[in-house]
């Protein structure tokens, strides 16, 4: 089988992360942070290992401030309803995932939020000056999506960090489809927090995920209870605790963590570039195929290894099911909950199929990729 849904999941994990999830059932798997005795130490080294390695690909100064959460979803809604408060003002895009735009909708029905959502060309670029004269007196939040999950797109966090900054407002940015494969740096980007998923280009498992928040900020927490640590008083202000009641996946987090060293060891720059090459080499071939489109910034522009496209004459599921059953080949059609970047490009209505590589594509499934969809467009 081909598999080109990376970009909803990676899959098949690295031998080494399946190894490490089983070693931490078997010889780490007491609860973290809840007992003094040799298997609980060693099942919070798991944690921590992992935190410090995420604290070195993102350049955090203390990985306390890194909270693990259950994925970017997670990570966002916790964001988000931590800073929000009645009668506030939200500045976001139009390409943002469900993952954003519903609770943000959620706080507009619910708690008197209001939010703007700045547009972007269909190349999934937004108007700097626009995102600007987006900001009203009562804005408090800037939440901006690093690369689209349609358009494959990739915003420049850097220059968003400093208009908002020049107004004193944070930026939430949301990772989900960079983190683990193209650089990020909170400290030179200026972002105030960052939300990933532990299941896509980070390598790991599905149900990890995390959430930077810089020291000076305050976040209120989203839940209270057991930390393991302070039994006695009210939910303690020590992060990560703060942010970390209940029992964490500590097998998920053990597989994140050898997925994090892995992406280390190889270097961010590294798979970017080399994913550039492999989305390059299937956009490359999709072009010569008649009443292809292809969405998003053109060849040679920077963009995370995904791209949407359409085939005419046949609707993007049709394609899509017919790309699993007779090539064996997985990619996603529809809407990838992210229908305001449907609209941005023109697909709202049925969407697009969506072919998302990873560092672990090979040249050969690309290529049979294009072989396979030249065949459909010649039978059509
Ligand atoms: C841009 C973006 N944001 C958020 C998410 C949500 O990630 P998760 O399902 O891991 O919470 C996704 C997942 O597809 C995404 O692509």
């Amino acid at each position: 089988m081909i598999y080109l849904d990376n970009a909803a999941t990676t899959y098949p994990k690295l031998p080494e992360v399946i190894k490490a999830v089983s070693k931490c059932l078997k010889e780490e798997g007491a609860n973290p942070g809840r007992g003094g005795y040799s298997l609980a130490i060693r099942a919070a080294r798991v944690i921590y290992n992992t935190r410090e390695q995420l604290a070195r690909l993102f350049n955090v100064d203390d990985s306390a401030n890194i909270v693990f959460t259950l994925n970017a979803t997670d990570s966002l809604n916790m964001a988000i309803k931590g800073i929000v408060r009645p009668g506030d003002h939200v500045v976001t895009t139009m390409v943002e995932h469900n993952a954003v735009l519903r609770p943000l909708q959620w706080l507009e029905t619910n708690r008197k939020v209001e939010f703007s959502k700045v547009p972007a060309s269909s190349e999934g670029d937004i108007d700097l000056n626009v995102l600007e004269a987006a900001i009203k007196p009562n804005t408090v939040l800037m939440v901006i999506n690093h690369a689209s999950n349609v358009i494959g797109s990739i915003l420049p966090i850097a220059a968003i960090a400093e208009i908002a900054h020049r107004r004193n407002i944070p930026i939430l940015v949301d990772a989900a489809q960079t983190a683990g494969g193209f650089p990020i740096d909170v400290q030179t980007m200026g972002i105030d927090m960052l939300a990933f998923t532990g299941h896509k280009a980070l390598l790991g498992l599905q149900g990890t995920g995390g959430l930077y928040i810089s020291p000076d900020l305050e976040v209120m927490e989203s839940r209270q209870g057991g930390t393991g640590s302070d039994s006695s008083g009210p939910q303690p202000k020590v992060r990560p605790d703060r942010y970390e009641s209940g029992t964490p996946n500590t097998p998920g987090i053990a597989g994140l963590g050898v997925g994090v060293e892995f992406i280390l060891k190889v270097g961010v720059k590294n798979i970017f570039n080399h994913e550039q090459i492999l989305i390059e080499r299937l956009m490359a071939g999709f072009k010569n195929i008649p009443g292809l489109t292809m969405y998003g910034p053109s060849v040679g522009v920077e963009r995370v290894p995904l791209v949407s496209v359409n085939l005419t004459g046949i609707s993007p599921h049709m394609l899509a099911h017919t790309l699993d059953k007779v090539f064996d080949i997985g990619v996603r059609a529809g809407l990838h909950c992210a229908p305001g970047a449907h609209q941005t490009i023109g697909t709202a209505e049925k969407g697009t199929v969506r072919f998302g590589l990873s560092y672990l594509t090979t040249e050969d499934e690309v290529d049979e990729a294009i072989a396979a969809v030249s065949k459909i467009a010649a039978g059509r």
